[in-house]
């Protein structure tokens, strides 16, 4: 019953994010290293099993379903995994069905995304600057990411740009994020970086804290905090001059993980209980135990009531990350 989705702090979890690969075509800065070892073929979850997976989630009580990656549009069958989960959007039980992505697949995919379903979309991009860009991901071209946002829109798809907030990039390009994405009818969402996963930069350098951008962006623009939320940890402002919305999410200087409604999955089948704690627990074992996945519910549920109370993240010089799983393993 849903009732097995609260935990011992009381916290309602509604919100899967599920992640069907570790692999990705870019290798940004602050999410990997330059070289990856990513995980045999073999251990990773089928589409169907990834169905299976998240349709238990669906029947528990989860209404909001977000796939991941890595970067979720290089798995090969994605398609099919939306396509097969619009059902749950149909029959009522999810409210909404979503990814995120690095953009760079999205020109071939978006018209599919929006015929599953997907109504709207977050697609990761720190700069407007194309030599910008290559360095931050190390490998990306700007111009195809922009072709996927552009798909995406024409699609129908409702779009918001997350960019992480990095010393000597985002001070300088703030204004122009802002103007690109609400002269698009985008919303804009800046993220503190988080310590997980040696990437071989020293975090310090790259942290920059949201309060100091917010003050930036207040010396010429005006934001007024509103109390609209998108189901994820995002706090919005609305921008007088553009009338668009702005979000901060404020992992290192506010921490949100009192109010968490959210529990990932990585592609092997491991029920990560929170992104800055080791907790994991094997689903994919009462996955494949059980047709009528009795086993997997039982699983779900035990894990999700001792959900770790947060993370306790702190910035730190190379060599200490937090933990040592990427971002990229869960997808953030
Ligand atoms: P919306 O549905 O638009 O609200 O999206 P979302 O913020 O839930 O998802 P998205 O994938 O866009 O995540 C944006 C950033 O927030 C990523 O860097 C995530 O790692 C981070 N984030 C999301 N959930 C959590 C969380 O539970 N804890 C922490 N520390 N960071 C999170
Ligand atoms: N800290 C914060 N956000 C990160 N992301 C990747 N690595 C990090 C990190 N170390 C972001 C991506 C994407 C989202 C899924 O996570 O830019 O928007
Ligand atoms: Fe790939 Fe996204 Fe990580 Fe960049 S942030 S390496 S695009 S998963």
């Amino acid at each position: 019953s849903p009732c097995a989705m609260v935990d011992l702090f009381g916290r309602r979890v509604s919100y899967l994010r599920l992640s069907v690969t570790d692999r990705c075509d870019l290798r940004c800065l602050y999410c990997m290293a330059e070289d990856m070892t990513f995980l045999p073929r073999d251990q990773v979850l089928s589409i169907e099993e990834l169905d299976l997976m998240a349709s238990a989630f669906v029947a528990a009580g989860i209404t909001k379903l977000r796939i991941t990656g890595g970067e979720p549009l290089v798995r090969k069958g994605v398609m099919d995994l939306f396509a097969g989960l619009s059902r749950h959007l149909k029959s009522g039980a999810l409210k909404e069905l979503t990814l995120t992505t690095n953009g760079t697949q999205l020109a071939r995919h978006a018209e599919d995304l929006a015929r599953a379903g997907v109504k709207r979309v977050n697609v990761s991009l720190d700069t407007l600057d194309a030599e910008r860009f290559r360095a931050i991901t190390r490998r990306g071209s700007l111009g195809v990411v922009m072709d996927g946002i552009r798909a995406a829109l024409e699609a129908g798809l409702k779009v918001k740009l997350n960019a992480v907030a990095l010393a000597g990039v985002t001070p300088d390009e703030v204004f122009d994020l802002i103007h690109f994405t609400h002269g698009r009818g985008m919303d804009l969402t800046f993220i503190e970086t988080m310590p997980l996963g040696d990437v071989g930069v020293d975090r310090i350098d790259q942290y920059f804290p949201l309060d100091a951008l917010r003050r930036l962006i207040e010396a010429r623009l005006t934001l007024t905090d509103t109390s609209e939320r998108t189901g994820g940890p995002a706090r919005y402002t609305r921008v007088a001059e553009t009338g668009g919305r702005l979000g901060f999410i404020t992992p290192m200087s506010h921490s949100f993980c009192e109010s968490c409604n959210r529990v990932r999955v990585s592609a092997t089948g491991m029920l990560h209980t929170c992104l800055g704690q080791e907790d994991a627990f094997d689903l994919k074992a009462p996955l494949r135990a059980s047709a009528d996945g009795a086993a997997l519910r039982a699983a779900i549920a035990g894990a999700i009531r001792a959900k770790p109370r947060g993370h306790d993240f702190v910035i730190a010089r190379v060599g200490t990350p937090a933990l040592a799983r990427h971002m990229s393993a869960l997808g953030g």
